[in-house]
């Protein structure tokens, strides 16, 4: 039997690059797969990639996770196609990228970037909660009624520079999930973290081989992550395997932040 089926599972951002692997991995596994990417194009063109690769087993339906509108008529569809929803990821990020010094930047980013990245979380969790996880059985096999997993950074812990509204953002998701994880654990929701490093996406195929390199020598394991060494770890806590972790913040960066200085400034 495999993983998850019979499982429905909501995949937030689950159109391209990282999200894509999740919802592949999940997919393959035999669960029901729900997935959105911020507009019509940009999901469609996820959907046309999962049917290349052969799936049939999920729905693409664009929906902006920053407007609560757009979120509801998210759940609307998976309460009329699926009736019910096994597993949440809180895939979904703007990354912030461009706004410059902390000095120049426009607060109005700062609250664009923690639109998406916490209220949109938030409000889907809370959606998740209110009109599945909460009215369903519980799955004998672990006590539990739904899963969570949001995908946070290992910026949170060590910060990157002229990204301060996405370390800001990432840091906000650590504080929630373990506030989440008090608050809805007692109702039989699990509420995890998969933190990740550098993950290879479609902005590494446009850097040059030297800085490749040179973040690889970051990485103890000398390798950044797959989008799908990301959605393993995420399978993991999403999993029944993962009945009695809650709370928690699984890190998957090669070893990145387990040191204190990559090997090139070390002496
Ligand atoms: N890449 C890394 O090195 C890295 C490192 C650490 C953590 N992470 C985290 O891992 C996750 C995946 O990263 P990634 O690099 O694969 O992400 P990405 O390439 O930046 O893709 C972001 C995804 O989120 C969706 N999205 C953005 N804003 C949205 C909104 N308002 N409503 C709905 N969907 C929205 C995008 O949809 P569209 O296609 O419509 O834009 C896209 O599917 C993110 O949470 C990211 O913060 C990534």
């Amino acid at each position: 039997m495999k993983r998850f089926e019979g499982k429905v599972v909501l995949v937030t951002g689950g159109n391209r690059n990282t999200g894509i692997e999740i919802s592949d991995l999940f997919i393959r596994e035999g669960a029901k797969v729900f997935l959105c990417g911020s507009t019509p194009a940009s999901t469609e063109k996820g959907e046309s990639i999962l049917r290349a690769r052969g799936h049939d087993g999920f729905t693409a339906i664009p929906c902006n996770i920053a407007d609560i509108a757009q979120v509801n008529a998210l759940f609307d569809q998976i309460e009329r196609d699926a009736g019910r929803l096994d597993i949440l990821v809180n895939n979904a990020a703007n990354q912030g990228i461009g706004h410059g010094t902390p000095l120049e930047m426009s607060p109005d980013r700062l609250l664009e970037v923690l639109q998406t990245n916490v209220i949109g979380g938030f409000q889907v969790t809370q959606q998740a909660c209110n009109r599945f996880f909460l009215k369903q059985e519980v799955n004998p096999a672990t006590g539990q009624k739904g899963v969570i997993v949001f995908l946070g950074s290992n910026v949170s812990m060590r910060a990157i520079r002229n990204r301060t509204a996405y370390v800001t953002s990432k840091g906000g998701i650590d504080a929630m999930v373990r506030s989440l994880a008090l608050d809805l654990g007692p109702l039989g929701i699990r509420v995890n973290e998969v933190a990740p490093g550098y993950i290879y996406t479609e902005r590494w195929d446009v850097l040059d081989e030297k800085i490749k390199a040179r973040r690889r020598l970051n990485c103890p394991l000398r390798k950044e992550a797959m989008g799908s060494d990301i959605a393993e770890a995420v399978a993991f806590l999403a999993s029944d395997a993962a009945r009695n972790i809650g709370g928690e913040r699984l890190v998957v960066d090669a070893g990145c932040s387990a040191q204190h200085m990559p090997e090139d400034v070390d002496f």
